[in-house]
């Protein structure tokens, strides 16, 4: 079977069997070509809020299928592959967070979309990285608690200096393999180019960017640049979906080794399998579980506005 035969066989079925497919930006191009909806994090779970289809397939990393449970429990969810998940989604437990909420009683606890369900539920709000300047901007405390990644923690706490951060050692393992020298490296070979980096870049890193922000964030900002050449400081998928979204620009890696292994565990066979039903995991959650992560999601939701 040929890619293009595999992709209409899985845009036949979807619409068959009224199936809805959300993809992460770091999936490759060929799964973001037969889904429904493409974004961060973020747009994601607004996705997953509003989806009307009976099955909805997650093209993406566990997190983010039990967001679209938590928010959508009516509907039957699929993780394309079972293997992938966030290894910073795994970092902290309910046992250390609990522990270092007593450590802090005044601080709001708040954490990045990127943690377990059981987490969230003992968290005051989570935010994802193209929300969290604006969500925790919104909120009444000016004390913050921020798990599990403290580099998107720093970068917010330079965003709003009235506020207090508290944070704590996490953060992505595929970001942080990007250094000062990849920068140096790549402002030397291209040095017209526009570094953009995604926050969960170490802070040096950061320091260094034209543009900081989500993937969609990044994405956008390419688009719409008068700029014709960048250098893209996040997972390289990115650089493949920009080089074929503005042909007439130049994309290159800031890193050669910024690749999610987890995002990368999903093939279109994975997609064709699930659209067949004979592959995925369908996602369940403990209904008391989900209504506490509900609620830290919820609230992520309404303080956006
Ligand atoms: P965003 O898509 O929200 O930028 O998050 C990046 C990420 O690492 C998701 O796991
Ligand atoms: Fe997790 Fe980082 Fe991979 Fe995103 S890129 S899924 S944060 S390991």
């Amino acid at each position: 079977m040929t890619v293009k035969e595999m992709q209409s066989e899985i845009i036949r079925l979807k619409k068959e069997k009224n199936i809805c497919i959300l993809a992460h930006a770091y999936q490759s191009h060929e799964i973001l070509e037969v889904a429904d909806y493409t974004g961060d994090s973020f747009g994601l779970s607004l996705n997953a809020a509003q989806a009307e289809a009976d099955t909805i397939l997650m093209c993406g990393v566990r997190f983010m299928a039990e967001t679209v449970k938590i928010l959508s429990p009516q509907k039957r969810v699929i993780l394309s592959n079972s293997e992938a998940g966030c290894p910073m989604a795994e970092q902290m437990d309910v046992e250390l967070v609990s522990q270092l909420k007593e450590d802090y009683p005044d601080y709001s606890t708040v954490c990045y979309i990127n943690t377990t369900s059981e987490l969230k539920t003992i968290c005051d709000v989570c935010v994802t990285s193209s929300s969290a300047e604006k969500i925790i901007g919104n909120m009444q405390s000016d004390k913050i608690l921020f798990i599990p990644d403290c580099n998107l923690g720093d970068y917010i706490s330079k965003q709003l200096p009235d506020k207090t951060f508290k944070l704590v050692s996490g953060g992505c393992p595929t970001h942080l393999r990007i250094s000062v020298r990849d920068v140096e490296k790549a402002r030397q070979l291209h040095p017209d180019a526009e570094l953009l980096v995604h926050p969960e870049c170490h802070p040096k890193v950061t320091a260094l960017a034209d543009f900081v922000g989500s993937t969609t964030g990044i994405m956008s900002y390419a688009e719409k640049s008068d700029k014709t050449s960048f250098i893209i400081g996040t997972e390289n998928s990115i650089v493949q979906h920009l080089q074929m979204s503005c042909p007439d620009k130049r994309f290159y890696p800031l890193s050669k080794d910024c690749v999610c292994h987890n995002m990368k565990l999903t093939t279109l066979a994975d997609v064709y399998n699930c659209v067949r039903g004979v592959g995925g995991e369908e996602i369940t959650l403990d209904e008391n579980i989900r209504l506490g992560a509900k609620r830290c999601i919820d609230e992520m939701l309404r303080l956006n506005k």
